[in-house]
């Protein structure tokens, strides 16, 4: 399609070697969408008669159908999917070798790449909804149940189990956040800027467009072809998913090891192992951790790419999809089995109580109990940690110690501070907003369910718009 001005075919390597099939075979109905757009903008402002923008597209629609059957298989020789369509159409239908037309593959493969692009995003951000669902809804049902809270991976105060899932309905929240800007930063149309100049033609680039249901043209044709700007931020988004779902599994394969034990993982997301008979291994979760490290590598792989390249297009762009392709399949293939896995995943209650009472854990609540009474927190911090101390040396827990005991080392200490150390009570007394008390944890609760309202009815929205685009 561009040999005129060559004395040689290109070699056989050199086919293999260039060729982007096996990135871009995929985007066919997508760049197909982006074409029949194309032509009837081009009939629009007069530069197809409409008789032969039909007959264009009609035979666009005969290479779709033949692509969606496996009737057509494309040949390494032309390249790429761009130029397999446009060749299969122009053997359906001559007028195909009018379908170019002020258009270059440069910004034709950031159309179909944008184009595909929401596609993926939409269904991630479906899956990405029914994992915040999943864990409101472990929330709710573990909102009573008291596990103990890690800093430093050291047990530091009891709090809901309810208030840890709502902690990464937050984390998710915002990544949900972060794949809506990449949605509106891929949802520019690159139509029309041609190879890096714009067109000479009296084209329309407003149409195509609105036409694709892109939210406006892009505004400078060099930045245009030569940018990956949103891509980046897709693998933002996509990296810090999977870092967020990476943490998360740390956590549940350390609190489901027999050391910690009060975690239970479902049987039917673990594995066993071929020599050790009692062996019950989380490697889902290890998978997820170990997938994470792909996906971030993705993205350093598309900003290494970028940043030696001049102003506009490059080639070096053309593996700009496939890191891209491998980390949306990787978060989708996480998102997929790590809700499941979560709507089954319990707490042994008794196990997590046991834990907590076999250590401090309610030493800040003492603290604040005595700042209360008019004790600076400075020396009430010193003299709990006296406490501590004492208990350490006396092998004894804050619950076995007498009255008598108390008030030698705390003279303040009244009854009631043998009634502080219940852990329900510890719970229940941390109801700042975003605390860990109960009903602090039901209004984020409450509050979270209406935000995942609104996003998936701005998601409906998005995809109803969309739908139009689909010719
Ligand atoms: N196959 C290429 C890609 O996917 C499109 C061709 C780019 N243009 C060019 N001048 N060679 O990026």
């Amino acid at each position: 399609m561009w040999k005129g001005r060559f004395e040689e075919e290109p070699a056989l390597m050199v086919q293999q070697f260039t060729q982007s099939l096996d990135l871009d075979w995929r985007m066919a109905e997508h760049d197909i969408r982006g074409s029949i757009a194309h032509v009837r903008m081009l009939a629009k402002v007069g530069l197809l008669q409409e008789q032969e923008a039909e007959k264009i597209e009609e035979g666009l629609r005969r290479v779709r159908d033949e692509i969606a059957e496996g009737r057509f298989v494309p040949s390494e020789a032309l390249e790429d999917v761009h130029m397999n369509v446009e060749s299969r159409l122009t053997e359906l239908e001559p007028l195909g070798a009018k379908l170019h037309t002020a258009r270059s593959r440069n910004d034709q493969t950031a159309t179909t790449v944008r184009l595909f692009l929401r596609d993926r995003l939409i269904a991630l951000e479906l899956s990405l909804l029914t994992l915040l669902e999943v864990l409101l809804n472990r929330a709710e049902a573990q909102l009573r149940v008291i596990v103990s809270g890690y800093t430093h991976l050291q047990q530091a105060q009891p709090i809901s189990m309810g208030h840890y899932w709502m902690a990464w309905f937050e984390a998710f929240a915002r990544d949900c956040d972060r794949l809506n800007f990449a949605l509106s930063a891929t949802n520019e149309c690159p139509l029309g800027a041609g190879a890096l100049a714009g067109s000479t033609l009296p084209i329309d680039r407003q149409i195509t467009s609105e036409l694709l249901g892109f939210d406006c043209p892009t505004r400078n044709s060099l930045d245009t072809v030569g940018q990956r700007d949103y891509m980046a931020d897709v693998h933002h988004f996509a990296s810090m998913l999977a870092l967020h779902t990476s943490r998360l599994a740390e956590d549940l394969i350390i609190w489901s090891s027999q050391e910690f034990g009060w975690l239970k993982l479902p049987d039917s997301f673990c594995t066993g192992s071929s020599m050790m008979p009692q062996k019950k291994n989380p490697d889902v979760l290890e998978l997820i951790r170990g997938k994470t490290g792909q996906v971030l590598g993705h993205f350093m792989d598309l900003l290494i790419t970028l940043k030696g390249l001049p102003m506009t297009y490059d080639r070096d762009l053309q593996e700009d999809k496939r890191g891209l392709w491998a980390s949306l399949d990787t978060v989708e293939a996480i998102l997929t089995v790590l809700s499941p896995m979560l709507t089954r995943t319990e707490v042994d209650a008794e196990a997590a109580r046991a834990g907590l009472e076999k250590g401090f854990a309610l030493a800040t609540d003492v603290a604040e109990h005595l700042v209360l009474k008019g004790v600076p927190f400075r020396d009430a911090h010193w003299k709990v940690g006296q406490l501590v101390k004492y208990c350490l040396h006396q092998d004894k827990y804050l619950k076995d110690l007498s009255l008598d005991e108390w008030r030698e080392l705390i003279p303040e200490s009244g009854p009631e501070v043998l009634e502080l150390l219940s852990l329900e009570a510890s719970v229940e007394r941390r109801n700042t907003y975003g605390g860990t008390g109960f009903e602090a944890v039901k209004l984020q609760i409450t509050e979270g369910r209406e935000r995942l309202a609104r996003m998936k009815l701005s998601l409906e929205k998005r995809r109803k718009k969309w739908d139009k685009s689909h010719f």
